[in-house]
């Protein structure tokens, strides 16, 4: 086996010297000013060891990897009454797109695309005032991190809030087939909000280490979910969690994961490992660019894919 914070150091150095980076994310005014230079890299192991690379402490807005914890969330309030409210099928469509609803209905094809994870937030919101229900998902992100200083970054959050005309529009069409019970626009603060919770590799992979090792942290012993829920979780994310790329990210790295439009991507190693990525320049499906190439160079030099060698 090869050495896990070698292969961490040696990745993060070959994508700091590459010269295709990715276009960053304009369509959030506020997402437009990361380095498309950055890079980072944490990974953590079954034993709890951490290997850093990179930028791996430098916190990024986590955007719609978000929706791996709400969807965690809102499983836990509805259990499988959830899946009446939305799908958990590929969409094969971009993240924001509105084109399936009409057809399906006003129910989103699943909780990874923006209508999906929409629709998730809301359910999360129901019987509770916005603030409370943003707490509770922050607070959740904060127990799985272990950290207290996983914080929002409001500057994102109203910067999407002024420009999210698309997410409004699916929002209200969503309303008008009844699939959502608060008023859109409390529904849509959340949503902002918790797409715009800051952190840093490490946290992130910290976070999702629940997901490695069957709903427990394996070093502090907390179950979080049961096997059954983190299994399937994976199941989604795997499926879904890459938009329109989920095939090609299946396809090269091998592991279910879940990228975000802040050039993040938490990607789960069964059993093995916890890993978090980033590198805001983003591919035509808005998922990183370098961050799917580091994750398919990291999950074949450590045999890796849950496919095999
Ligand atoms: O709703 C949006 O468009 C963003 N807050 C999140 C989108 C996103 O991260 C898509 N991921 N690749």
């Amino acid at each position: 086996m090869p050495d896990l914070d070698l292969v961490v150091k040696e990745i993060a150095e070959e994508m700091r010297q590459r010269p295709d980076r990715g276009e960053v994310a304009t369509y959030i005014p506020e997402l437009a000013r990361a380095d498309a230079n950055a890079f980072g890299l944490a990974v953590i192991d079954a034993d709890g060891n951490v290997a850093l690379g990179g930028d791996a402490e430098t916190p990024f807005s986590i955007q719609s990897i978000s929706k791996v914890f709400t969807l965690t969330l809102a499983l836990g309030k509805a259990g499988d009454r959830l899946w009446q409210r939305v799908g958990r099928e590929p969409s094969g469509s971009a993240f924001n797109s509105i084109i399936q609803l009409e057809y399906e209905h006003g129910i989103p094809r699943n909780p990874f695309i923006n209508a999906g994870a929409i629709a998730v937030t809301d359910l999360i919101l129901s019987g509770h005032q916005p603030r409370e229900a943003l707490g509770e998902i922050l607070r959740f992100l904060q127990f799985l991190a272990d950290d207290e200083t996983i914080a929002i970054d409001e500057a994102v959050a109203a910067s999407e809030r002024r420009t999210g005309f698309r997410n409004a529009a699916l929002a209200n069409y969503m309303k008008s087939f009844g699939v959502l019970e608060n008023p859109v626009d409390f529904t849509l603060g959340v949503y902002f909000h918790h797409c715009a919770i800051a952190m840093s590799c490490r946290q992130l992979a910290m976070a999702g280490r629940f997901l490695a090792h069957q709903g427990r942290n394996p070093t502090t012993g907390r179950s979080v979910v049961v096997p059954e829920r983190a299994r399937r979780i994976n199941a989604v994310m795997l499926t879904c969690g890459h938009y329109d790329g989920s095939g090609e990210f299946a396809y090269r790295v091998g592991l279910p994961g879940k990228s975000g439009v802040g050039g993040g991507i938490l990607a789960i190693a069964p059993g093995k490992a916890s890993i978090a990525v980033w590198s805001p320049g983003l591919d035509a499906s808005g998922n990183s660019h370098l961050g799917r190439i580091a994750l398919e160079a990291l999950t074949k030099r450590l045999g890796w894919s849950i496919f095999g060698a």
